[in-house]
């Protein structure tokens, strides 16, 4: 990161799987006319990557080297959905089925992929602003960002989201199945060795248990308004 960089504003938006980090962050970085990072995508990416290379593992340096030159490119469609290109493919519905998060949360334990990814993720930061949605965004990536938020839900609630979520995209999963997973993946990133998912010392918390999300964006947008964000 040189100079210049580091004065750009970064708000970071860490939490675990369901807390509705993706929706906010999204949402905040268009309000504030913004660049998004999804972090959780790019560890998606490596895991589909070793998945379609037929692999069902790897190495650490293999999959480190997945993740330093695989091709990724984030945009917008005509109807305004996402979309994720991965070595000239179209992979936005691949990246976010379960069994890819899983195996993303797999491949995110390691700590040379993690190491890979970073100057990528650092690479985000650009003016006139960047909101970072991820585990690690406030602690690792991004340790001097200016705004740290560190966005939580029960789990039960997380799990409910996110059931209705594939539920609406026509995807049929049981709730308990997706319980386990929840708290699987909550483990696992939680008590893995390297950057694990946990709030920074200067993070604010949020739980949105009880909030809708424009009440979370409102919060969020608040305390944007309430610190300086350029230098
Ligand atoms: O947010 P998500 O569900 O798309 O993330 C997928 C997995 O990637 C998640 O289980 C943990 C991992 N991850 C991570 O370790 N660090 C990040 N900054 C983002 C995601």
């Amino acid at each position: 990161m040189n100079r210049n960089s580091a004065r750009i504003p970064v708000i970071a938006i860490d939490g675990p799987s369901g807390s509705g980090k993706g929706t906010i962050a999204r949402r905040v970085a268009a309000v504030l006319g913004m660049h998004l990072l999804d972090s959780g995508a790019l560890y998606r990416l490596v895991a589909l990557s070793v998945s379609r290379q037929g692999k069902s593992g790897g190495t650490a340096a293999e999959l480190a080297k997945i993740a330093a030159t695989m091709n990724v490119r984030f945009g917008i469609d005509a109807a305004g959905d996402e979309e994720i290109w991965l070595d000239g493919d179209e992979v936005s519905g691949a990246v976010r089925t379960e069994e890819c998060g899983r195996l993303a949360s797999e491949v995110a334990a390691i700590p040379a992929v993690r190491e890979a990814l970073l100057a990528l993720q650092q690479s985000f930061r650009k003016a006139p602003g960047l909101v970072a949605d991820g585990r690690d965004m406030g602690t690792t990536v991004f340790p001097d960002a200016t705004l740290k938020i560190f966005l939580t839900a029960g789990a039960e609630e997380r799990a409910r989201r996110r059931h209705k979520q594939l539920k609406d995209k026509g995807i049929d999963v049981s709730l308990a199945a997706l319980s386990r997973d929840i708290e699987d993946r909550d483990r696992r990133d939680s008590e893995r060795s390297v950057a694990p998912l946990r709030p920074a010392a200067d993070a604010r918390l949020l739980d949105s248990s009880n909030l809708t999300i424009n009440e979370v964006t409102r919060t969020i947008l608040d305390w944007v308004e309430s610190i300086e964000l350029r230098e």
